[in-house]
């Protein structure tokens, strides 16, 4: 599914990344692993996680309030909220409703889009559309998580890999600058088993029996997800390149799902993109889901390294399967 237009622009990102940092050597007190493993097989360095009473809407309304204050908007001029993401305050109602509440963003619709590690430029697509067909002016597009309250940290398979934060960008109609020019989603449901959190939905009530079992933690087969994301993610990019009448080699930045390190190397050498175009800061923050592609393109402006006129492709790839990919003009 694709659309290709010139309208929403962002014209305001923000992040939030909890303070308490979770290194590989406070991980090797808990479990089986050293930091020198960690780094060789996800260049992961330490990841920062929440404190106890945090839940993700308190992130997420950070760098909501970061990426207003950049745009030079107040709440009340907020009409939608789009927060994606796994580690939702509730399953119901959305954390997109809490925001709303904590921000005041009181004229604001609010709702949740779930599609995993993908789930941003999900969120990022919809909101698109909206900006699109004129039934919003101001949209607020959230990836946010609180992984750290869904992790095994008995697990030394799953447990190195994930962090806790927020980022966020505000949609508005296009001034030409910063314009979303595609985005690109696909999933393949027949995979819904390589990376699942499986228990406390309808198939698999929580119970006494799912907690002994741990079912309420994040489960994947590493070695399948880690092929699966190289393949599809170097397909989507393809795509989207294509899609856009462009080359790779007109791409002057790409932000890919910070899933692993290894991952977006062995996607850049399918690409013959060099990494010296990549941006990633999975070293600080490990994986992050949702949040990973908004806390890096807000870096990546914040230092300066993307210029007007930029093209920058976002890529993701999640449990689903899903995955999307959008180009942006800066
Ligand atoms: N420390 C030390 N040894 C470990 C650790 C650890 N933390 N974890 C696994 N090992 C061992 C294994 O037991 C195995 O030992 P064995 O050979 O004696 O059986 C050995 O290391 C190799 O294990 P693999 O699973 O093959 O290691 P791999 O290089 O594939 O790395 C990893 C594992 C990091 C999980 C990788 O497979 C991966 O990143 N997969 C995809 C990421 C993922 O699933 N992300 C979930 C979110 S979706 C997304 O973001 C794309």
């Amino acid at each position: 599914m694709s659309q290709n237009n010139h309208r929403a622009s962002i014209t305001g990102t923000g992040a939030f990344l909890p303070p308490k940092r979770l290194t590989n050597f406070d991980l090797e007190r808990m479990v089986d692993t050293t930091d020198a493993w960690i780094i060789k097989r996800t260049g992961i360095k330490e990841r920062r996680v929440v404190e106890n009473g945090v839940a993700t809407s308190d992130l997420a309304s950070k760098a909501a309030l970061r990426a207003l204050e950049d745009a030079k908007l107040s709440p009340e001029d907020v009409d939608l909220i789009i927060t994606s993401t796994v580690t939702p305050d509730n399953l119901f109602p959305a954390t997109s409703c809490y925001v709303q509440q904590k921000i005041g963003a009181k004229k604001a619709g609010a709702f949740d889009v779930l599609a995993a590690c993908a789930g941003f430029i999900y969120a990022l697509s919809i909101g698109q559309n909206f900006i699109n067909a004129g039934t919003a002016s101001n949209v607020l597009v959230i990836g946010a998580e609180c992984l750290s309250k869904v992790t095994d940290y008995t697990d030394r398979s799953t447990c190195i890999l994930f962090g806790d934060g927020a980022g966020a960008i505000v949609l508005q109609k296009g001034n030409g600058h910063c314009e979303v020019l595609t985005t690109l989603l696909g999933a393949d449901g027949s995979h819904t088993d390589v990376l699942t959190l499986p228990a406390g939905g309808s198939k698999i009530p929580t119970s006494t029996k799912t907690i002994e079992d741990r079912l309420h933690y994040i489960k994947f087969r590493g070695r399948e997800v880690f092929k699966l994301a190289i393949t599809n993610l170097t397909e989507v990019i393809r795509q989207t390149v294509a899609t856009s009448n462009l080359k790779m080699e007109d791409i002057d930045l790409f932000i890919l799902h910070q899933s692993n390190y290894r991952i977006i190397e062995a996607t850049m050498e399918r690409l013959g993109v060099p990494m010296d175009k990549i941006f990633y800061n999975i070293d600080k923050y490990g994986n992050t889901s949702s949040a990973s592609i908004p806390i890096a393109l807000d870096e990546a402006k914040r230092e300066g390294i993307l210029k007007p006129g930029n093209l920058v492709l976002l890529a993701a790839f999640g449990g689903g399967l899903t995955w999307s990919s959008s180009i942006i003009r800066w």
